[in-house]
């Protein structure tokens, strides 16, 4: 039995937004029967250019079910800039968290929401058509979209792969290509420049320190952050006080403790002060911090 967050288990016992969109927009289709999912994304702009309904219709299992309906809530109200920026990550952090046998569920949402932005802004590839060459043939999957998935999401081994884009899932015989692909982009990583550290002033004055944290956030915590579709705002520095709030995904994090003392504190101790320690501002804070259930 997998183990559903209550968010993922009520989008598949009551999906929102079944079925298809009236003379809509944008359509996005992606996988296929003979793989075992496959889902239809139609969407509807309002006069200002915002998503304004949104519906569609999967054959698949209940992750990919619920991850369908949750994508139509995200994207309602959003444009289709900001509905593009949309990963896979979002979709499973917003349900609470997928197996990561299923991770390959939200990958599909995520593609269908930009096969169905490529329709309308382009009028035409309603279907998500494959890109690069094919390396698994049993599910008819590429050598781009597994870089993609691998990048994205930080994978390190041909299990994971399998759970988020199903290569390698069949027959196998893909499997040592898969593990080329992952060590090229292992070797990428490893060449990517390390970003400067700030300097840091002997001794500092109470602007400089401000400076430093607001420094340290904008160049060391927050890019990090981003990648998982969140934010950090510095709220005030009290001495050594320094009182944050998350936004976006992380605000809805259960490893929002972890994140402030293992990245946010241990951060600005690196390239402030070893003297700082990090509050978080939960007035402020736009969510509650469990968002299961
Ligand atoms: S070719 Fe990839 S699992 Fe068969």
């Amino acid at each position: 039995m997998w183990d559903y967050s209550d968010k993922l288990k009520d989008h598949f016992f009551n999906p929102r937004n079944v079925g298809e969109v009236e003379n809509p927009d944008g359509v996005g289709e992606v996988g296929s029967l003979a793989c075992g999912d496959a889902l239809k994304l139609t969407f509807k702009l309002d006069g200002k250019g915002r998503i304004e309904d949104a519906k569609f219709k999967t054959f698949g299992c209940a992750s990919a079910i619920a991850t369908s309906s949750v994508l139509t809530e995200m994207i309602k109200g959003k444009t289709l800039d900001e509905a593009a920026k949309i990963t896979n990550k979002d979709i499973a952090n917003y349900l609470g968290g997928l197996p990561e046998q299923k991770m390959h569920c939200s990958v599909m949402g995520r593609e269908a929401l930009e096969a169905a932005i490529e329709n309308y802004r382009t009028g035409g590839r309603k279907k998500h058509e494959l890109e690069g060459n094919i390396v698994c043939t049993c599910f008819g999957v590429t050598d781009k979209e597994i870089e993609r998935v691998v990048r994205e999401n930080n994978l390190t081994t041909v299990e994971e792969v399998t759970n988020y884009c199903k290569a390698g899932g069949g027959c196998g015989g893909c499997k040592g290509q898969i593990e080329k692909l992952i060590e090229k982009i292992q070797g990428d990583r490893v060449k990517q420049p390390i970003p400067p550290s700030p300097r840091k002033p002997a001794k500092l004055t109470n602007i400089q320190k401000i400076q430093l944290i607001q420094q340290t956030i904008n160049e060391q915590i927050r890019p990090a952050l981003r990648a998982d579709g969140g934010n950090i705002e510095l709220i005030d520095v009290d001495g050594n006080k320094v009182i944050v709030a998350f936004r976006g995904m992380c605000a809805q994090c259960q490893l929002a403790e972890f994140t402030m003392k293992d990245v946010v504190e241990a951060k600005l101790r690196e390239f402030v002060s070893q003297d700082l320690y990090v509050e978080e501002d939960k007035d402020s804070a736009q969510q509650p911090h469990n968002h299961r259930g």
